[in-house]
C-alpha cells in the first residue's frame, strides 16, 4: 500500500494531480488536504466537493489561528514586504507545507505531493518544507511539464470538470488576494476592474475618509478604535473598512526566485493599514541606530519568506532580534483611510523617544548647539575648498 498526501485547493493543479498520483505514479491512496488559511469560503466548499469524489480521503486543517499568530503578526513585526509586496502567498506556503507533512505522519504515508508548476515560486516553498523531512516529494504538474491545455484535456477525460472557465489565477488567503496570468502577463495591459474583489476603485470610495485608531502591544495589532480584537477578526474588518475606501492594491514587477520578471497584482487592505501604522509607531519609539540596523533586519527577514526558506536557523535568529526590539513597541495610530490611501495622521506611545522639551516653544539655551555645528560637514567643508 503506497501512500501519498496532496496539498489540495480545489482547483485545476491539484485536482489532476490527483488521478495521476494513482496512474502515473502508481499510488494507491491518495489522501487530499485542504489547509484553510482563509480561503473564500465557496473555494473551500468546491474544494470539498472535489476533494471527496476525487480522493481516498479528504480532510481540511483549520490553520487559521496559527497562520495569523505564528506567520502574519511575525511578518508585521518585521515590516515584512519584497519589493512592495506584502508576502501574501509566500508567508502561507512554509504553514500549508508544514500541515501537510503533519498528516503525512498520522497517515504514516510514504511521500507529500504539490500540484505547482516548474516556473513559479511556490514550488520551491513547497519543496523546501518537504525536504526538511524523510518523505517522498512528487510534484506531477512540473515531473509532467503540464500545459494548461493539456491538463484540461486529461480533467475532462477524468470526469473532472469545473463549471466556468478561469479567467485568471488567484490565490486567496486572509492577508492578501493575488491575481496572474492571462492578458496580466502582458505587463502593458491595463487590470480590468473586474479582478478586484476585496477593494472598490479610487474614485468610487466614499467622499470623506475615516479616520480609525489601532492599537499595538509589543509590534501586534491588538485593538480597533479601542475594541479588544482577536487577529483574525482585526484582519478581516480592515480588509473590509480599507477596501470600502479603495486602501490596498498593487500593480507590480516582480523578481520570481527564478530570476524570471513576472507581473503581479495584489489587493491587500488590512496588510497596507497594520504596515503603515506599525511602521509609523516603530519610528516613534525605536532609536535611531535600531530604526537603520532592522531595516537590513526587515530586509533580510522578507527575502528568506520570499525565498520560502523560513527553516533556514537565520529566520529564528532575525526574529530573536525583532522580537527584542518589539517590546516596546506599544501604543496607538490614528490612520486615515481616504480616496485609496491610508495615511498616518497622529501616534502616541508610553515608550515614545519624542521630547518637548526640544520643541520651538521652549526657551533654551540654543547656543550649546554650536559647538556640535562646528565639525558637522567638516569633510565636504575641506573638500569644498580644494
Ligand atoms: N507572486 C506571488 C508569490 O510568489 C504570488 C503567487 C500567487 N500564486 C498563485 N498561484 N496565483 O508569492
Amino acid at each position: 500500500m503506497k501512500k501519498v498526501v496532496l496539498a489540495y485547493s480545489g482547483g485545476l493543479d491539484t485536482s489532476v494531480c490527483i488521478p495521476l498520483l494513482r496512474e502515473h505514479y502508481g499510488y494507491d491512496e491518495v489522501i487530499a488536504v485542504v489547509v484553510d488559511v482563509g480561503q473564500p469560503e465557496d473555494d473551500i466548499k468546491e474544494a470539498k466537493e472535489r476533494g471527496e469524489r476525487l480522493s481516498d480521503m479528504y480532510k481540511v486543517v483549520d490553520a487559521r489561528e496559527e497562520f495569523v499568530r505564528d506567520y502574519i503578526f511575525p511578518l508585521i513585526k518585521a515590516n515584512g514586504s519584497y519589493e512592495g509586496y506584502v508576502l501574501g502567498t509566500a508567508i502561507a506556503r512554509p504553514l500549508i507545507a508544514k500541515k501537510v507533512v503533519e498528516v503525512a505522519k498520522e497517515e504514516k504515508a510514504d511521500a507529500v505531493a504539490h500540484g505547482s508548476t516548474g516556473k513559479g515560486n511556490d514550488q520551491l516553498r513547497f519543496d523546501a518544507v518537504f525536504r526538511t523531512t524523510d518523505l517522498d516529494l512528487v510534484a506531477p504538474v512540473r515531473e509532467m511539464s503540464l500545459t494548461r491545455e493539456e491538463e484540461k484535456r486529461y480533467a475532462s477525460e477524468h470526469g473532472i470538470s469545473f463549471e466556468t472557465e478561469k479567467r485568471w489565477s488567484v490565490d486567496e488567503n486572509i492577508w492578501n488576494r493575488s491575481i496572474e496570468g492571462s492578458e496580466l502577463e502582458d505587463p502593458s495591459f491595463f487590470p480590468p476592474e473586474e479582478i478586484f474583489q476585496w477593494t472598490v476603485s479610487a474614485n468610487k470610495a466614499p467622499e470623506d475618509g475615516e479616520i480609525i485608531k489601532i492599537g499595538f502591544e509589543h509590534g501586534i495589532p491588538v485593538s480597533l478604535n479601542e475594541r479588544k480584537m482577536d487577529g483574525i477578526s482585526l484582519i478581516n474588518k480592515l480588509n473590509e473598512v480599507g477596501g470600502k475606501h479603495g486602501v490596498g492594491r498593487t500593480d507590480m514587477i516582480e523578481d520570481r526566485v527564478l530570476g524570471f520578471k513576472s507581473r503581479e497584482i495584489y489587493e491587500h487592505p488590512a496588510a497596507t493599514i497594520l504596515l503603515e501604522a506599525h511602521r509609523d509607531l516603530e519610528q516613534l519609539i525605536l532609536t535611531r541606530n535600531e530604526l537603520r540596523f532592522k531595516e537590513f533586519v526587515d530586509r533580510a527577514w522578507s527575502e528568506l519568506v520570499y525565498q520560502g526558506l523560513v527553516m533556514d536557523p537565520l529566520f529564528d535568529s532575525l526574529n530573536a532580534f525583532v522580537d527584542k526590539t518589539q517590546e516596546r513597541v506599544n501604543g496607538t495610530v490614528y490612520v486615515k483611510l481616504e480616496k485609496g490611501v491610508a495615511r498616518v495622521v497622529g501616534r502616541e506611545s508610553p515608550n515614545a523617544l519624542y521630547s518637548k522639551e526640544v520643541s520651538f516653544d521652549v526657551k533654551q539655551e540654543q547656543m550649546i548647539a554650536e559647538g556640535f555645528s562646528m565639525y558637522h560637514g567638516f569633510q565636504s567643508r575641506i573638500f569644498s575648498k580644494k
